[in-house]
């Protein structure tokens, strides 16, 4: 069986957030297991992508209307990835040094579709699925199967997951035009809400749909960012396959990124040490818990939450906890968690950016990963979390519900339910507590480290959906 997975993100070699992570991981479970995968992202110019081999082995032209862009598919060499990676250099729109956030990224990721489908069926052997990851390749299955150019992929069976139904590739009907030209009595496969939306003819037109937990698959049934309707349509063919970690990237026992290494036996000690570097670093104080925060900065995270609750936490005086931050994304939101610095009293500290190496030491010295998210359809942080022995501390919602259940009723993490700066107290009051009865705590760390979030079932329920479309 050969798998082409279609994203903009590939761990470790182009990433904002969870989507990289779980396309690398999948790719790399699938490829242990014995399928042939192939991963194609675009070519940023990112120095991740810039230092591996490649050659060249396909070039031609996207026409996206007036516009026409050249582009090449270079195939990687000698990475240390487990699986073939494929980049799709398209100069003008990709060499850049952000994966997102332009204004023309509509053009950028049709174009990135279109070029991969240009590329495709001049290629004679034809992959037994097409496996499409968000907005950006969700064209993919509308395409193939109505633009008269890609005749001869039409029979490929194809999977759309959903891993942020927030953002859907939405852009006017004046830029029709840059679609190839396919049969028009499928317009309305395209349309939603007036314009054109990615997802909604990728949620019509591939064969199955996946959410990345099947709590977020309920959730978006009645609140699917005004796509519900459509989502409840195609209720039949989706089904919600919780993502999984990949055990080796994050794992304390071996991860040369913290200061020192730990597994359950000596957990206290490990993070301990890991702990006593992060108070160094960031000017905390080492005797009370830390509250951690990794991620992007957006409202949908709960990021401006954060800031109040920190706001308040600093104002309070209290000093009963650290917060540590690690994140970038919405700019006020940065400049507001960065104007509290001034008002640390060493409880307080941030990094506003990406560093991967970071998050794994933060993940190895703090106590608890706060994740206070308005909307999670999954969630990562929370299993890296258990992982580390990092408890979570979460709201309810999405993946959140799938994976985290309340100490009070058996479960291993912190839950609330509201969006508020007030829930979010209770609960930190509550995880303070929890630190306090070092017995209780310890129990609860050791549990955590030794739940199963590896990526055998998901893989498992991926295989069952494939050989599903493959007929
Ligand atoms: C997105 C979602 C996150 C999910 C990840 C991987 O980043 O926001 O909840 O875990 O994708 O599927």
């Amino acid at each position: 069986m050969e798998i082409i997975h279609i994203s903009a993100e590939c761990y470790p070699v182009a990433k904002v957030g969870g989507l990289a992570d779980v396309v690398g991981a999948l790719a790399k479970t699938q490829t242990q297991e014995g399928l042939s995968v192939k991963v194609v992202i675009p070519y940023y110019n990112l120095s991740s992508l810039k230092t591996i081999q490649t050659e060249t082995i396909f070039s031609s032209d996207v026409k996206l209307g007036q516009f026409n862009f050249p582009f090449s598919i270079l195939k990687a060499f000698n990475t240390r990835l487990e699986f073939d990676l494929y980049l799709i250099v398209i100069p003008e729109l990709f060499d850049r040094e952000e994966i997102y956030g332009y204004r023309d990224d509509i053009e950028r990721f049709v174009a990135f579709q279109i070029a991969f489908l240009n590329w495709q069926k001049t290629i004679e052997t034809i992959p037994s699925v097409l496996h499409c990851h968000d907005y950006h390749s969700a064209l993919i299955p509308f395409m193939i199967t109505h633009s008269y150019e890609y005749n001869i992929l039409c029979r490929i069976p194809t999977l759309l997951t959903l891993h942020n139904a927030l953002y859907q590739g939405q852009f006017g009907f004046d830029k029709l035009h840059y679609l190839p030209q396919y049969d028009l009595s499928k317009t309305n496969i395209l349309e939603w809400g007036g314009n054109i939306n990615s997802i909604a003819a990728g949620l019509r037109s591939a064969r199955a749909i996946t959410t990345v937990s099947p709590s977020y698959l309920e959730q978006i049934n009645t609140n699917g960012y005004g796509l519900e309707y459509l989502f409840r349509e195609v209720r039949y063919k989706s089904k919600g396959i919780l993502n999984g970690i990949d055990t080796e990237v994050w794992n304390p026992e071996t991860d040369n990124k913290i200061a020192a290494q730990y597994g359950i036996k000596n957990a206290t000690v490990g993070k301990k040490i890991n702990k006593e570097k992060l108070c160094e670093m960031f000017h905390l104080d080492v005797n009370i818990p830390i509250i951690c925060f990794i991620g992007r900065l957006y409202e949908e995270k709960g990021a401006d939450l954060l800031y109040e609750f920190s706001k308040k936490t600093l104002q309070e005086n209290a000093e009963k906890f650290n917060i540590l931050i690690l994140g970038s994304g919405n700019e006020a939101i940065e400049k507001q968690l960065q104007s509290l610095v001034a008002d640390s009293q060493g409880v307080y500290n941030l990094f506003v950016g990406f560093d991967e190496d970071l998050a794994h030491l933060i993940y190895g010295g703090s106590d608890f990963i706060l994740m206070p998210s308005r909307t999670e359809s999954c969630g990562l942080n929370q299993m890296y979390g258990y992982r580390y022995g990092t408890i979570p501390v979460v709201r309810k919602t999405g993946g959140l519900i799938d994976t985290v259940q309340d100490i009070d009723k058996n479960g291993l993490g912190i839950c609330f339910q509201n969006e508020t700066v007030e829930d979010i107290t209770s609960a930190i009051e509550r995880a303070v507590t929890l630190f306090e009865n070092k017995e209780k705590l310890n129990t609860i760390i050791k549990s955590g480290m030794m739940r199963d979030h590896s990526w055998n079932k998901a893989n498992q329920d991926y295989l069952k959906m494939y050989k599903l479309i493959i007929k």
